[in-house]
């Protein structure tokens, strides 16, 4: 794809976010922020039978980020803890076109996935890697 089509694919997903809003009584919750900007990013997950049923996420920020949670959560439907706990950065960044993201907006990029870490290895009860959009 060229990197205009990704450039509005971003673009739609901004204004027009996915899955936004908050879940009640979630199975996996969590959030962060990039402390660079102050931009905020949350994700609720309901699971049935340890498979994604319902996701959400929440926040405000720059287009990047929020564009790239839009994205994450339409992926993750159906996904069960296993995958979510091994979904790569390269997953994420393949379907947002990083031919059109320089590397200051990487970070911006990868807030979800890292929200997404925090929560399912909360979940899991084990610690979270250093390196944990990988
Ligand atoms: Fe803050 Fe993009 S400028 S996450």
């Amino acid at each position: 794809m060229s990197d205009d089509i990704y450039k509005e694919i971003i673009l739609d997903h901004y204004r027009n976010p996915r899955n936004k809003g908050k879940l009640t009584a979630p199975d996996i919750s969590a959030q962060d922020n990039n402390p660079v900007c102050g931009d905020r990013i949350s994700i609720d997950i309901i699971l049935k039978d340890n498979v994604v049923s319902d996701i959400k996420f929440d926040g405000e920020g720059c287009a990047i980020s929020q564009s790239s949670a839009s994205i994450l959560t339409d992926m993750l439907m159906d996904k069960t803890v296993d995958e979510l706990s091994k979904f790569t950065k390269d997953e994420l960044l393949e379907e947002l076109g990083t031919p059109s993201l320089g590397p200051a907006r990487i970070k911006c990029a990868l807030l979800s996935l890292k929200v997404l870490k925090i929560g399912t290895y909360q979940y899991l009860g084990t610690e979270l890697p250093e390196d944990p959009e990988n």
